[in-house]
């Protein structure tokens, strides 16, 4: 397993050379976190980020010689964009493409947020999917594992700085929009996200250093960052940086 340059505990922050090295790393880190959660459980459920970086993770996960259980794993996504599933911005697409095509997995277990639908009424329906699917924390829904980017915008999920309200919607998924392109999202909301046991922040890139260390440090613009609410209520938060991402950390 590649090993980390820099690690810091509270919050817990792993370094890497490269998102290459990043996504070597946290592909282990994904297996041996399923298995420890499938320890007392039967069935880990897991919601997957959309963006470009999950691509460098997943083509990892797939080399790896030890597989995860996937007949015990159930895959969500954290947020969808309002497109069909064969449209290149679908993060289903990606993830079909980078991960569902070269693993074994029940297609029972794959829970794809229908981007073709009308949103409103998928953000409805997929509230429904994980309510019926999710075991309950604080009388919530409550994910056991959930991988999260970040936007240079300090967006996460579909989270965006002008729809800070959806961090505490009572519903469990919404519809979002893109602030600048106004493309309709499903996200699932701040306080679902908040209720899960795990979250693994996956950033890499000079472009997000600012964002990350704001967020981290508590400096700067991190009141309008969406990414800088993710506290979670009854588990933990791991952050795993490219150097480039953690480049302003001790500025
Ligand atoms: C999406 C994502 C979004 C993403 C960040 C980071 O649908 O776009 O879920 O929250 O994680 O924008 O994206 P990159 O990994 O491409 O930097």
């Amino acid at each position: 397993m590649m090993d980390y340059i820099v690690s810091y505990k509270n919050p817990d922050i792993r370094i890497f050379n490269d998102v290459n090295n990043l996504a070597e790393a946290f592909s282990s880190e994904f297996i041996s976190e399923a298995n420890r959660q499938l320890q007392n459980k039967e069935r880990v459920n897991i919601a997957l980020s959309g963006g470009n970086t999950p691509k460098f993770i997943f083509q990892k996960l797939v080399l790896l010689k030890e597989k995860p259980e996937w007949g015990k794993i159930f895959l969500f996504w954290g947020d969808e964009r309002c497109v069909s599933s064969d449209d290149p911005e679908s993060n289903f697409g990606m993830t079909k493409k980078y991960l569902l095509d070269h693993i074994k997995i029940p297609s029972e277990n794959i829970k794809r947020i229908r981007g073709e639908n009308d949103p409103a009424d998928e953000a409805k329906r997929y509230s429904e999917i994980i309510r019926q699917n999710l075991p309950k924390i604080n009388g919530l829904p409550s994910f056991e594992i959930i991988i999260l980017g970040i936007g240079e915008d300090g967006h996460t999920a579909s989270i965006f700085p002008d729809q800070m309200g959806l961090l505490n919607l009572d519903e469990i998924c919404s519809v979002a929009a893109h602030p600048v392109t106004r493309q309709k999202r499903i996200t699932i909301t701040g306080h679902i996200i908040n209720n899960s046991r795990k979250i693994f922040f996956l950033v890499a890139g000079k472009n997000k250093s600012l964002v990350v260390a704001d967020i981290i440090n508590e400096k700067g613009d991190y009141l309008k960052y969406p990414a800088y609410y993710i506290k979670l209520f009854n588990g933990e938060v791991v952050w795993f940086l490219d150097k480039e991402a953690a480049s302003a950390l001790n500025n």
